[in-house]
C-alpha cells in the first residue's frame, strides 16, 4: 500500500503559503523523510509552459479558457509526478492545488462551482491532499505584501482577492478534517510552529496503521 502523503498550501497572494511550504520542506529534509515540493502551476514541461502563458501574458484569457489551462497543467503534475511520487512513499508538498481553483476560478471568477468541481476531479483523478493548511488574511494585507510584482491575476485588486478568500473559507468550513485554516497574519516562526505540529500528527498517523 503506499503510504505517501499530500499536504497542500493555500491562501490568496501574498497570505506567506509559498514561505511556510519552503520551511517545511527543509525541515522534512532534514529529518530524512523523502519529500517533494511543486508549486502550481509547474512542476512538469508543459505546467511551466502554462504557467508563462497564464501569469506572464498581458492579453485577456477568458474564463473557461483560464480554467481548463491551470487544469491541464494539474492533470500533467498528476499524471506525472504526484501519482508516481505518493505510490513510492514521498510526502508531496504543493503550493497551491484544486482548492485555488475553486477559491480564485470557482468564487472569484464567479463559473459555476458544480463545473470547476468536474474539472478539478478530472485532473486530479481521485487523488486528494490528505492535510492542507489555508493561510488567511485580508485581501489589503495580502496585495500590500506582494507589492512588488503583481501577475495577470493579481492585478484583479482587493475586491477579487476578497472573494477568492472567501471562497476559500467556505471550502475550509465545507471540509474541516482536511483543511487547517491559519491565521496568516500572524509571525513566520509562529506559523512554522503550527504547521509542524500538525504535520507531526500526520506522519505519526502513518506510521501507527
Ligand atoms: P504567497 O506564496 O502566499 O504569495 P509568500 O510566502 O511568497 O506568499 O510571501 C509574500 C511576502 O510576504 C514575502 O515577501 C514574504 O517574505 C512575506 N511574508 C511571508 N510570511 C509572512 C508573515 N507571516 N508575516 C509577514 N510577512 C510575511
Ligand atoms: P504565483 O506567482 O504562484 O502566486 P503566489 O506566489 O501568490 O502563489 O501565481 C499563481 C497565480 O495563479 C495566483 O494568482 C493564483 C492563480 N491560480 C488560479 O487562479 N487558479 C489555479 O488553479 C491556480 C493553481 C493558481
Amino acid at each position: 500500500m503506499p503510504n505517501g502523503k499530500l499536504i497542500t498550501f493555500e491562501g490568496i497572494d501574498g497570505s506567506g503559503k509559498s514561505t511556510q511550504a519552503k520551511i517545511l520542506y527543509e525541515r522534512l529534509l532534514e529529518e530524512h523523510h523523502d519529500c517533494e515540493l511543486f508549486r502550481e502551476p509547474g512542476g512538469t514541461p508543459l505546467g511551466e509552459q502554462v504557467r508563462v502563458i497564464l501569469l506572464n501574458q498581458p492579453e485577456k484569457i477568458g474564463i473557461i479558457a483560464e480554467l481548463l489551462l491551470f487544469s491541464a497543467a494539474r492533470a500533467e503534475l498528476v499524471r506525472l509526478v504526484i501519482e508516481p511520487m505518493l505510490e513510492r512513499g514521498c510526502i508531496v508538498l504543493l503550493d497551491r492545488f484544486t482548492d485555488s481553483t475553486t477559491a480564485y476560478q470557482g468564487y472569484g471568477r464567479g463559473i459555476d462551482l458544480e463545473l470547476v468541481k468536474s474539472v478539478n476531479d478530472a485532473a486530479t483523478q481521485g487523488i486528494k491532499p490528505d492535510l492542507t493548511f489555508l493561510f488567511d488574511v485580508t485581501a489589503e494585507d495580502g496585495l500590500r505584501r506582494h507589492d512588488r510584482h503583481h501577475d495577470r491575476i493579481e492585478q484583479e485588486g482587493v475586491q477579487f482577492m476578497e472573494k477568492v478568500r472567501q471562497g476559500y473559507l467556505t471550502v475550509a468550513k465545507g471540509d474541516p478534517a482536511r483543511v487547517v485554516v491559519v491565521d496568516g497574519g500572524r509571525e513566520v516562526e509562529d506559523l512554522t510552529i503550527e504547521v509542524w505540529n500538525k504535520v507531526e500528527v500526520l506522519l505519526t498517523r502513518n506510521t501507527l496503521f
